[in-house]
């Protein structure tokens, strides 16, 4: 036993030896890899640390350090090393300091989708051996090293989404605006702009000729397309898409066996070369978003292969290419925005793949042939602005997938066909300016997901059939210009999503319905060029989302309602009716003994109807049923439109917006909220500034995890807000888009609001100057009506509690948005409103500070503080005790105003900020009783505006 463990330590010291020995020898043999370990490790050196390169260490206890087992090194045989592969992996810094000399065997070098700025060293042109070279997505500049011609045994080379000669942009722009790389359209107006500047392809990537993917997009090169990519014959992807190339297409292109070419996105002119359909193996054929003419090639399907190909946004005339009819592979087709002709039964045929075709405003005549009712995978067809006649066919309803059809601005004519609900899926159907007469087919109720229908500008008669009610997604519905009668259905109380209401210029009759005023959502109202009579719903003066209204050119007569939009509209909206009175210039004054009428309370019935079928339908029981009794129509709204995934997978992830990926975007958007995107800071909660790529911005208030105790105050806290602004809706409110409420994440997404907080505005000097007085007086006003909202159209009314300068932001026009209902309160008739001090110090009513009784006057002294700190560009801080103190005396305006502004110049202004210096004034009695409502402050202010 003894012997034979002692022999077995022999062997293995033996063993030990030999590695030790081959080690050794090989290191010896090849001097290379350390010089190769040296050249990383200084490369290392220079970028900050990461814990990437954590496995990049000399070995101590050797001389040879061998980096072959370091993260993404690969080495041959020898231990050279072959590979440098660390794409995806978050790498910061530059290439300064990475010597490409010293890799002489490096076949593969890919650092693609990393932080890499700075330029591409020239040295990377002695990497003579290298095949595939990836450094895309990194933030690259400068541009393309000649030397890269050397690299001859290149198969792959890629640079797309870098900022290649990117110095151009901060020449172009030195004002520091950079270009949108996303804005198809802005692009194009920048381009109009463009005077050439440099920054080309080299001639010399015609040397790399075994090139099989050339992909240099998204980056900023100008200049000609150099023809002597046409010696690259093995190359079959190009992509130059996203750049501002310009001049022609080099013919010599059509010389090779390219399957994807795109060039969208930049000047290119000229016309096309017909040798393009040469390439017999094409799959992808992007020239949108140019300055092309002449016709298309003709031939662009010969290869029967092609699959997408986008043409849209140039100049190009002639004949929709003849090889197009017959390629079944098409799954993707634009050609909008040219002047192409042809007939579209005769130049078109069956696609079975088709899922996209957008032809829209050509020069296309014919008929829509009834083949289209055969391309079973159209989700989109959108035709506008051509010339197409004749009527619908019947088999366009078998496209069960089909969701935008648009054949807006055509000739088209006939009636709509009955069975237009076949097309469940569709979210828009625009058939707006035809020929189209008959009625409003009633089988329009089966398109249950619509969100948009225009059928304005027609020639329909007829009712508007009840069925409507049914689309009870929609948000945008136009029958404006038609021959429409009958009243206006009551089942449009039901498109509880609906924000844009036209049916002006129709000849609809009876009353406008009270109901109306249950639209929450609706902004844009226009009823005018009818023959409604009756007198104006009191209930349309508590719609608050409205922005605009048009009642003018019926017969209308009475009192208008009381509301901000009757209050701020022009008197053009209510003009040529009956006999309409109100306080707004062009109508007479009310007669005090002529009664409102109408007006019921549909809207209370509503809600309640729809809050307890969703309380029997969901058991939530995780949430305070009181919370969720609050959610309403949003709620029900976007648990079905999120039924294919999230709602099974995660009951309480609700979003305002389509899209069930949105939460796994947020996190990951944001790093899973790293700190480095946190822009402020709560008592429970951190707020963050995340950008999805090719959304919006958005703020996310993210609750601190629920591990770090106080649990239960911030969930109310989070639960309270998500009540109060799932309820309410505002335009000087701030939005609330969507919420989580998971265990491990619980967030509030918001409308992100770039210009911060009025309190930071007022702080710096140069925010203080950008709010000139006409812009505080507009700030003072829309906190002013949310207020108004919360406290007089809410039921029960809401309290927000912490009114302060930090709690209202300003959108990029400097509006006010009142924000942060982190404490806010609803006032419940039935119960005491007793509550523990809560709010900013500085703004709170003195009232709080010996009772607990929360009142909506509580807002009204916090306004009144935050009036006068507008007017001050400071916090009034002893300017309230003294007035406490010494009722009666009153302060000079012109001593209160913020002196790094002018004074008011122009006298309307002067006046408002003299009102609203007393407004605030009586806001800030001592007693809760004696400050005015904000129904009366909203009423000063307005009046004011009303008399200059
Ligand atoms: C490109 O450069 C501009 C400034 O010239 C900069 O604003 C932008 O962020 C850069 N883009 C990338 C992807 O690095
Ligand atoms: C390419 O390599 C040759 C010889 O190795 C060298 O002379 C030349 O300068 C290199 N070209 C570039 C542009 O680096
Ligand atoms: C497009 O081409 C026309 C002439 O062919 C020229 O007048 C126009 O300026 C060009 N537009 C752009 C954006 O280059
Ligand atoms: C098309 O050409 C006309 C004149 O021929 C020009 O005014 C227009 O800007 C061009 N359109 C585009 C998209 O370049
Ligand atoms: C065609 O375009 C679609 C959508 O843009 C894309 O997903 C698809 O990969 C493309 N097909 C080919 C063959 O490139």
């Amino acid at each position: 036993m003894a012997s034979q463990g002692k022999q077995s330590k022999h062997v293995s010291l033996a063993l030990l030896v030999a590695c030790w020995f081959v080690l050794l020898s090989s290191c010896k043999a090849n001097p290379i890899s350390n010089t190769e370990a040296e050249a990383l490790l200084k490369w290392k050196q220079s970028l900050p640390d990461q814990p990437i390169l954590k496995s990049w260490v000399a070995h101590t206890n050797s001389s040879a350090s061998s980096p072959c087992k370091w993260r993404g090194i690969t080495c041959n045989n020898e231990g050279s090393i072959t590979e440098i592969n660390l794409a995806y992996a978050g790498l910061r810094g530059n290439l300064q300091n990475l010597d490409f000399s010293s890799f002489p065997n490096l076949l593969h070098l890919d650092l693609r989708e990393n932080k890499l700025t700075g330029p591409i060293p020239t040295n990377i042109g002695t990497l003579s051996k290298l095949q595939y070279l990836d450094l895309s997505v990194n933030s690259l500049n400068g541009s393309l090293p000649l030397s890269l011609a050397n690299l001859t045994q290149l198969f792959d080379l890629g640079v797309s989404r870098n900022n290649i000669t990117g110095e151009l942009d901060r020449r172009l722009f030195p004002d520091g605006t950079s270009l949108s790389k996303t804005g198809f359209l802005s692009l194009k107006n920048f381009a109009l702009q463009y005077t050439e500047l440099g920054g080309r392809i080299p001639e010399e990537i015609g040397n790399l000729k075994y090139l099989v993917q050339l992909l240099l997009d998204a980056n900023y090169f100008c200049g000609p397309i150099p023809p002597s990519i046409g010696n690259l014959s093995d190359l079959t992807t190009l992509s130059l898409g996203l750049n501002e190339l310009s001049g022609k297409i080099p013919v010599s292109i059509g010389t090779l066996k390219l399957t994807d070419l795109s060039l969208l996105i930049n000047r290119l002119s000229g016309s096309v070369p017909e040798e393009i359909g040469n390439l017999s193996s094409l799959v992808n054929l992007q020239l949108a978003l140019n300055n092309f003419t002449g016709q298309l090639p003709q031939q662009v399907c010969q290869g029967g292969k092609l699959v997408n190909f986008t043409a849209s946004f140039n100049n190009f005339t002639g004949p929709i290419p003849v090889s197009l009819k017959n390629c079944r592979t098409l799954y993707r087709v634009r050609l909008e925005h040219n002047q192409l002709t042809g007939y579209i039964d005769q130049d078109f045929g069956v696609y079975p793949n088709l899922t996209y075709i957008e032809l829209s405003y050509n020069r296309l005549r014919g008929k829509l042939s009834p083949n289209w009712g055969q391309c079973q995978n159209l989700t989109a067809l959108k035709l506008a602005g051509n010339m197409i006649s004749g009527q619908i066919p019947k088999e366009i309803v078998q496209l069960s997938k089909m969701g935008f059809l648009d054949l807006s601005s055509n000739q088209l004519s006939g009636e709509i066909p009955a069975k237009i609900g076949k097309l469940s899926k569709l979210l828009k159907l625009i058939l707006k300016d035809n020929k189209f007469s008959g009625e409003v087919p009633a089988g329009i109720g089966g398109l249950s997901n619509l969100e948009t229908l225009d059928l304005s500008i027609n020639m329909l008669g007829g009712p508007i059939p009840d069925q409507i009610g049914d689309c009870w997604k929609l948000q945008s519905l136009s029958l404006s210009k038609n021959y429409l009668n009958g009243t206006i259905p009551y089942q449009i109380a039901n498109l509880r999503a609906l924000q844009d209401l036209d049916l002006s210029f129709n000849s609809l009759m009876g009353g406008i319905p009270s109901w109306l005023g249950s639209l929450l959502d609706l902004e844009y109202l226009n009823l005018s060029n009818n023959n409604l009579n009756d007198s104006v719903p009191t209930s349309l003066g508590s719609m608050v989302s409205l922005i605009s209204i048009n009642l003018s050119n019926n017969n209308l007569e009475g009192p208008l309602p009381e509301g901000k939009i009757f209050w701020s509209a022009t008197p053009e909206a209510f003009s040529n009716n009956k006999d309409l009175c109100g306080e707004i210039q062009g109508l007479r004054p009310c007669n005090a003994s002529v009664k409102k009428k109408g007006g019921g309370n549909m809207k209370g019935k509503l809600v309640i109807i729809i809050v307890a079928s969703f309380v029997g339908a969901l058991s939530l029981s995780i949430m305070s049923v009181g919370i969720f009794l609050f959610l309403e129509k949003k709620l029900s709204r976007n648990m079905l439109k999120d039924e294919g995934t999230s709602k099974t997978e995660n009951p309480f992830l609700i979003w305002y917006f389509d899209g069930n990926t949105m939460f796994e975007e947020i996190v990951e958007a944001s790093e899973n909220f790293d700190d480095k995107y946190c822009i402020g800071v709560g008592g429970t909660a951190k707020v963050y500034k995340v950008e999805i790529p090719g959304a919006q911005v958005f703020a996310v208030k993210k609750l601190r995890s629920m591990a770090e105790g106080t649990e239960t105050e911030n969930i109310k806290c989070f639960t309270n807000e998500v009540a109060a602004l799932t309820k309410i809706r505002h335009r000087n409110i701030v939005k609330l888009l969507g919420f989580c409420f998971q265990e491990v994440h619980s967030f509030l997404v918001y409308e992100f609001m770039e210009r911060g907080s009025l309190a930071d505005m007022l702080c710096s000097k140069e925010g203080a100057k950008e709010l000139d007085w006409a812009t505080r007086v507009g700030v003072v006003k829309g906190v002013a009506y949310a207020l108004f909202y919360m406290h007089h159209d809410c039921v029960p009314p809401i309290i927000h509690r912490d009114i302060s300068s930090k709690n209202i932001l300003l959108s990029p026009n400097l509006e006010a948005y009142v924000s942060d209902f982190g404490i806010a309160k609803f006032l419940k008739p039935d119960s005491s409103n007793w509550t523990t001090i809560a709010g900013t110090y500085g703004y709170l009513a003195p009232e709080l500070t010996y009772t607990m009784a929360v009142t909506e006057k509580c807002d009204v002294y916090s306004f009144g503080v935050l009036v006068l700190e507008v007017l001050m560009g400071k916090h009034p801080g002893e300017l309230i005790t003294n007035l406490h103190s010494s009722i009666g005396t009153s302060v000079p305006l012109k001593d209160v105003l913020d002196d790094r502004l002018p004074p008011p110049r122009n006298q309307k202004i002067a006046d408002e900020l003299a009102l609203m210096q007393n407004l605030s004034l009586s806001c800030l009695c001592t007693n809760p009783q004696s400050r005015p409502t904000m129904r009366n402050v909203c009423r000063q202010l307005e009046i004011q505006v009303a008399n200059n």
